[in-house]
């Protein structure tokens, strides 16, 4: 914890981890996740890259409890996520891949919503957090802008300051790059880094983003068709000699496949 930290009155911040012990979900008998299980340390930043439709977001719904598993468990912090006084109890913030920012109020608004009903801050002390978590996201423009008045790119930023505000211990991030220019995703990298370093943070990542979890993952998962394939750090996964995950990481683009056999367009 740093000394600014604790003048400012922020309560002291740990390091938590989490299970996922043997997890599958189906959605109406259909599979969508197989028999996952991993451990994230506590203040690992561990990433799950996949491709579209692997069920990255199904499972950090699961890990947010916001869904109940169809077998398996979900402990965190040493807590089965299934009990709803386990999820009160938890400091843990989910950044929505879309946003799920509210449009009829300002970006000031949707992040001291949820510490305002809960009555978690008084008044300043609430305005002062608002403010500095959207400063660490270069956002303080735009406090009283509303979210359709805002770049996507910029809708994310305000996703994962309104996880600051809370200040957790958890956090859970689905493509907090994609849709952002290639400096706003290096901002955005360095921001999930700086929390680790500075709080502890325990990240989790589902991203396609491969620059962000060579770069800044512990560990990095790598999921396709609801099937853990591999885990590993970032240098052993870059080696791998699965061709499933050497196919995702390095993709070849074929230009002479048929289906880019088109019109002669230089004459
Ligand atoms: N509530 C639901 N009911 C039925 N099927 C669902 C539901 N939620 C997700 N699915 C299905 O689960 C599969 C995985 O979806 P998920 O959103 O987790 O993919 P993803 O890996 O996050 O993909 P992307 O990279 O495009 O975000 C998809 O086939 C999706 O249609
Ligand atoms: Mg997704």
């Amino acid at each position: 914890m740093n000394q600014n930290a604790v003048e400012n009155g922020e309560r002291q911040r740990s390091s938590i981890g989490l299970k996922i012990e043997n997890f599958s979900k189906s959605y109406d008998l259909v599979p969508v996740l197989n028999n996952i299980s991993l451990e994230v340390n506590p203040g690992e930043i561990f990433v799950i890259m996949g491709p579209s439709g692997s069920g990255k977001s199904v499972l950090l719904k699961h890990v947010a409890g916001l869904e109940t598993p169809t077998n398996g468990r979900i402990i965190i912090d040493g807590k089965d996520i299934a009990q709803p006084r386990t999820r009160r109890e938890l400091s843990m913030a989910l950044v929505f891949q879309a946003g799920a920012l509210f449009n009829s109020m300002s970006v000031f608004d949707n992040l001291a919503l949820y510490p305002r009903e809960h009555r978690l801050y008084d008044r300043a002390t609430l305005r002062q957090k608002v403010m500095r978590a959207l400063e660490t996201l270069s956002l303080q423009d735009a406090a009283k802008k509303h979210p359709s008045q805002l770049s996507g790119g910029m809708r994310k930023r305000v996703a994962i300051a309104r996880a600051l505000v809370m200040e957790p211990e958890l956090i859970l991030y689905d493509e907090p790059t994609s849709e952002l220019d290639p400096t706003m995703a290096a901002t955005i990298i360095e921001v999930i880094a700086d929390l680790r370093e500075e709080f502890g943070v325990t990240s989790l990542v589902v991203s396609h983003d491969r620059d962000l979890a060579l770069t800044i993952a512990d560990r990095v998962a790598i999921l396709m068709h609801g099937d853990l394939l591999e885990v590993d750090t970032p240098a052993n996964i870059k080696r791998s000699e699965n061709p499933k995950v050497k196919d995702f990481l390095n993709p070849v683009i074929d230009i002479k496949n048929p289906r880019f056999k088109k019109k002669d367009y230089s004459s």
